[in-house]
C-alpha cells in the first residue's frame, strides 16, 4: 500500500489508509466480525489502527487487542485518553488500563482525545513525556485542537514533540486544509483524518452527485473516490471505520486510486470548504457535536472510575 512520510518528523512512513474503531466493541454478537474486519484490513496493508479508551467503554480496545494478538509488531497502534483523564496520574492510569485491554506493553501513539480547560496542557504533556520515557508510548499527539490551541500547545515546546494531530477531515469537512494541514506538514506532524466518509453520511451531502459522477467514470464506489481524495495531500492518513468486508476491501483499494487534478477540482467545487478555521475545537461547533460531547461525557467521561478503571 502507498505510504506517506512526514519530512522532518519522528514517525516512520505509514500507509495512507488506516482503520478506525469507533462503534466497535459495543455488542458482543458483533465482536467476531469486527476482529475479522480489522485483520482483513491489516492483510490488505491498512496497518494503522485508531482506537480510544472511550470507544465502547473500552470494548473497542479489547477488539483491537484480539485483532493484533499475533501481529502486534506490524501494526501502528494509536489510542486516545479522554479529557477527564488529562491530569498526570489519570493519564498513567488510563494508559495502563488501555494497554491491559489492548494486550500489549506499548502503543505507537497516545493522543489527548479532546482539548480541555480543566487541566493545564503542560501537565498532560508532562505525563505524555514520561509515558514515552517509560516505553509505554512511542509517540504522542493531540486530537481536535483548533489552530489557535495547537499554537499554544506548540509554544510550550514539549519533548517529545507532538507527532500526530487527529482531526475531522474529508470532502464534507475541509476546514483543516486552511491551517492545520499545511502547518502540520511544515513541522513534521502527521494528520490522522477522522470520519473521512462523514460517519457514513456522505451520500446525503449536497455535493454527492459530483462525487457519484467521478466514481462512475472510474468504475469505483463514491467512498473509494472520497478516501482517495482525502489522502491526496502529503502527510495525511485517513482512518475510515469499516466492519463490512466489502467496505474494508474498498477502503484499502483507495490508497492506489490516483485522482487527476481535473477530478480533484470537480470534487472540490461540489464540496467547498466551510467558513472558519475549524475543525471542530472547543466549544463544539454545532448541535451535533454538543450532543455527541454530552453523550460521551455522560456515558464514559464522568462515570465513577471511567473506562480507565476497567
Ligand atoms: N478523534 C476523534 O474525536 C474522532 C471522532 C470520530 C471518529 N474518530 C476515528 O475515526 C474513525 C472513522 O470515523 P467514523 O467511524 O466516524 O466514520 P467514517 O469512517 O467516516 O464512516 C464509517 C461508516 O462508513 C461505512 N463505510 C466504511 N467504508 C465504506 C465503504 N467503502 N463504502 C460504504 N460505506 C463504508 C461504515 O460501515 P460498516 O462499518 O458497516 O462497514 C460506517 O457506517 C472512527 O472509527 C474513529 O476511530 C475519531
Amino acid at each position: 500500500m502507498r505510504e506517506t512520510a512526514v519530512a522532518g518528523g519522528t514517525l516512520p512512513p505509514l500507509p495512507v489508509i488506516g482503520q478506525g474503531t469507533w462503534g466497535m466493541g459495543e455488542r458482543p454478537e458483533r465482536r467476531r466480525q469486527e476482529v475479522e474486519a480489522l485483520r482483513r484490513g491489516f492483510a490488505l496493508g491498512m496497518r494503522v489502527v485508531d482506537t480510544a479508551e472511550v470507544y465502547g467503554a473500552g470494548g473497542a480496545e479489547e477488539v483491537v487487542g484480539e485483532a493484533v494478538r499475533d501481529c502486534r509488531d506490524q501494526v501502528f497502534l494509536v489510542t486516545k485518553v479522554w479529557p477527564s483523564h488529562a491530569a498526570p496520574d489519570a493519564v498513567f492510569a488510563a494508559v495502563r488500563a488501555s494497554l491491559r485491554r489492548l494486550g500489549t506493553g506499548w502503543v505507537d501513539a497516545v493522543l489527548l482525545h479532546w482539548p480541555t480547560d480543566a487541566v493545564p496542557l503542560e501537565a498532560t504533556l508532562w505525563a505524555f513525556e514520561r509515558l514515552v520515557r517509560e516505553g509505554l508510548a512511542r509517540h504522542v499527539g493531540v486530537s481536535n485542537f483548533t489552530p489557535a490551541r495547537l499554537g499554544r500547545a506548540l509554544a510550550l515546546g514539549g519533548v517529545p514533540p507532538l507527532a500526530l494531530h487527529e482531526v475531522r477531515y474529508g470532502l464534507d469537512e475541509r476546514r483543516a486544509e486552511r491551517a492545520l494541514i499545511p502547518e502540520a506538514a511544515a513541522h513534521g506532524r502527521l494528520i490522522l483524518a477522522y470520519s473521512p466518509l462523514a460517519h457514513g453520511r456522505l451520500r446525503r451531502h449536497r455535493g454527492f452527485p459530483a462525487l457519484a459522477r467521478v466514481a462512475a467514470r472510474r468504475g469505483v464506489s463514491p467512498e473509494r473516490v472520497a478516501l482517495a481524495w482525502s489522502v491526496a495531500r502529503p502527510g495525511v492518513v485517513a482512518i475510515p471505520k469499516a466492519v463490512d468486508p466489502a467496505h474494508v476491501d474498498d477502503n484499502a483499494a483507495a490508497a492506489d486510486l490516483e485522482l487527476t487534478p481535473e477530478e480533484r477540482a470537480e470534487l472540490e467545487a461540489a464540496f467547498p470548504v466551510r467558513p472558519g478555521a475549524g475543525p471542530p475545537g472547543l466549544p463544539p461547533a454545532g448541535w451535533l457535536h454538543r450532543l455527541a460531547w454530552a453523550y460521551m461525557e455522560a456515558r464514559y467521561g464522568r462515570r465513577e472510575g471511567g473506562p480507565a478503571s476497567r
